[in-house]
């Protein structure tokens, strides 16, 4: 069982399915958290002495550095991030403007680099960073151009933290979900309208993501860092 008994996670997009999901398991372990999301708490996760909800719109960056300068006065460390929070835009591209394309990169590239700046300049070694990305880091299909560029331009992210954190003594690394129950995935237009099915055995639960991260922050990751690992139930690499 992972013991992070005494350890201050940082969590974004807490209020969403994979990101609530990750809070439980984090809060399980015994780590306290500091949980960032724009729609505020949710109830099943109560702000508590060892729980602090911050409402934040991560798309601004005035905004990430409030709640981080709030979140790290609260326990006065970090030993974990797990940036979940993001957003997806279904347009073809020649119909995604230049602001489409800076809201979707603030929330899902850049409001992590700044956090992952902040953390790597206050974490001790030991310190873990997990990144949610997507298999669209990889292979993708039509109307999410600026979400899964996003989420290569993460998996890159993620490498270099690895090797800017590596004397350090911080690992960080990347989970690419494939498809997840939760209201994200019932956004797709392509889904809602049935143009594509998912085999329901190809559907994951939130649960599935935040067990692997709750792995690669644990002491039993401790030799893995710079990776991104797809947790898709082997749906892309199928033949
Ligand atoms: N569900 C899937 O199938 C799937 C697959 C691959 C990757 N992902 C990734 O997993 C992550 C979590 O998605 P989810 O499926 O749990 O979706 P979700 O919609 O349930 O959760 C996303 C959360 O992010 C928060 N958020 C969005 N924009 C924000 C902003 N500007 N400021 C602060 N908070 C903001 C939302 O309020 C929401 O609570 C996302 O990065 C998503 O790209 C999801």
């Amino acid at each position: 069982m992972v013991d992070l008994d005494g350890k201050v996670a940082f969590v974004t997009g807490a209020a969403g399915g994979i990101g609530g999901a990750v809070a439980h398991a984090l809060s399980r372990a015994g780590a306290r958290l500091v949980l960032i999301d724009r729609n505020g708490a949710t109830p099943d996760i109560p702000a508590s002495d060892t729980v602090m909800w911050i409402a934040a719109d991560l798309g601004e960056a005035a905004a990430v550095k409030a709640a981080w300068n709030t979140g790290i006065a609260r326990f006065g460390a970090i030993d974990i991030l797990v940036n979940v929070a993001g957003v997806m835009i279904f347009k073809p591209i020649e119909d995604q403007d230049a602001d489409d394309w800076r809201r979707l990169l603030a929330v899902n590239l850049i409001a992590p680099a700044l956090l992952t700046g902040f953390a790597l300049r206050a974490m001790s070694p030991g310190g873990a960073i997990v990144n949610v990305a997507s298999v669209h880091g990889r292979r993708t299909t039509t109307l999410v151009a600026s979400y899964a560029a996003s989420k290569a331009a993460l998996i890159s992210l993620t490498r270099s933290t690895a090797i800017e954190g590596r004397e350090r003594g911080i690992r960080c690394n990347a989970i690419l979900p494939g498809a997840i129950d939760t209201p994200l995935l019932h956004a797709s237009p392509a889904i809602r309208s049935g143009a594509e099915v998912i085999d329901p055995a190809d559907i994951g639960r939130p649960e599935d993501i935040a067990a692997l991260a709750l792995f690669l922050v644990s002491e039993a990751a401790g030799f893995v860092t710079g990776e991104d690992i797809v947790a898709d139930g082997g749906r892309i690499g199928r033949l």
